[in-house]
């Protein structure tokens, strides 16, 4: 892999992909065998929006790997709420940090950050955009358990405004991975990822009912509706509730199935699944920090 920055998963090849992969393997093999790997080496970390999963596995990958993370903190207590720009606040900390990480509420704004700075840049969500490093573990575990090749996936929630989907569906063009795109008719994948998705090869499959399609899939990757980014909360509690994966959904479901989501849920997967063994979602939350660690052994 030779990016210099992890902007989105459309930079990424099937051999980038299973290179991360085979390499978060050895990781998770072992994670506390590698910590002179990157030893002094800082890592920035830059949150303008909240994360507990991505921040947490970046800081502890960084640290498994030897070396360390310095942390923005929040907006409120930094010197963005002082007005000071995107740009200036990466030019700055690059001069503190070896590689920067970063979230934002605006699509873009990590391309933006990385045109700016020398140091790597890694793309950890941009508003309704992209985020390329909860696909790599997405990956991880979708091959884990059902392989990434002659794969059905199911993917079902707010695809207008999931970032973790749109990533998700590109890095799926690599692979013989048929995809199922379930959500209300207003939450539908956005025009710009259809397009890019048919131009890799991909066929768009759109259904509005779960049940369309449940009994034929290897994967189930669910997703929160994104309230954060609806312009109007009336529009958000027009679809707010419209899916819930109970144990009642599954009883026709493959026995194999693993379902699957980014996190945070909120009712979208009610708690009596944590129990059941289709559910993956925890499994896949814990790889961020063997994917994450490889990811940066490969970028630094
Ligand atoms: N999946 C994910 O991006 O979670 P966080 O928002 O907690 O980082």
């Amino acid at each position: 892999m030779r990016h210099e920055h992890l902007i989105s998963a459309k930079q990424l090849s099937r051999g980038d992909i299973e290179a991360v992969l085979d390499r978060a393997a050895e990781f998770a093999a072992d994670p506390g065998a590698h910590s002179d790997s990157h030893a002094e080496t800082l890592l920035g970390l830059l949150f303008f929006e909240p994360s507990t999963r991505t921040k947490m596995s970046f800081d502890a990958a960084m640290k498994r790997l030897g070396g360390d993370t310095i942390d923005m903190g929040s907006v409120d207590s930094s010197s963005v709420k002082k007005g000071e720009s995107l740009a200036d606040t990466v030019r700055v900390i690059e001069g503190y940090a070896d590689a920067l990480v970063l979230r934002h509420p605006s699509e873009g704004a990590a391309k933006l950050a990385s045109e700016f700075v020398d140091v790597p840049v890694v793309n950890a969500g941009d508003g309704a955009g992209h985020h390329p490093t909860q696909t790599l573990l997405d990956l991880y575990t979708i091959r884990e358990h059902a392989g990434l090749d002659d794969l059905t996936i199911g993917i079902m929630g707010d695809l207008k405004y999931g970032r973790t989907v749109h990533s998700l569906a590109h890095a799926l063009t690599n692979f013989d991975a048929d995809q199922r795109f379930v959500s209300p008719e207003s939450l539908r994948l956005p025009q710009g990822v259809r397009y890019d998705l048919r131009n890799a090869g991909a066929e768009v499959h759109e259904h509005t009912a779960l049940e369309e399609v449940l009994d034929e899939l290897d994967v189930l990757y669910v997703t929160r509706i994104q309230r954060e980014r609806f312009p109007d909360e009336n529009e958000y509690r027009s679809v707010a509730g419209e899916y819930r994966i109970d144990a009642a959904t599954l009883e026709s479901a493959n026995p194999e199935l693993s379902v699957m989501h980014p996190l945070p849920r909120v009712d979208e997967i009610t708690p009596e699944v944590d129990a059941m063994e289709h559910a993956t979602y925890f499994e896949q939350a814990h790889s961020g920090v063997p994917v994450r660690m490889a990811l940066l052994d490969y970028m630094l």
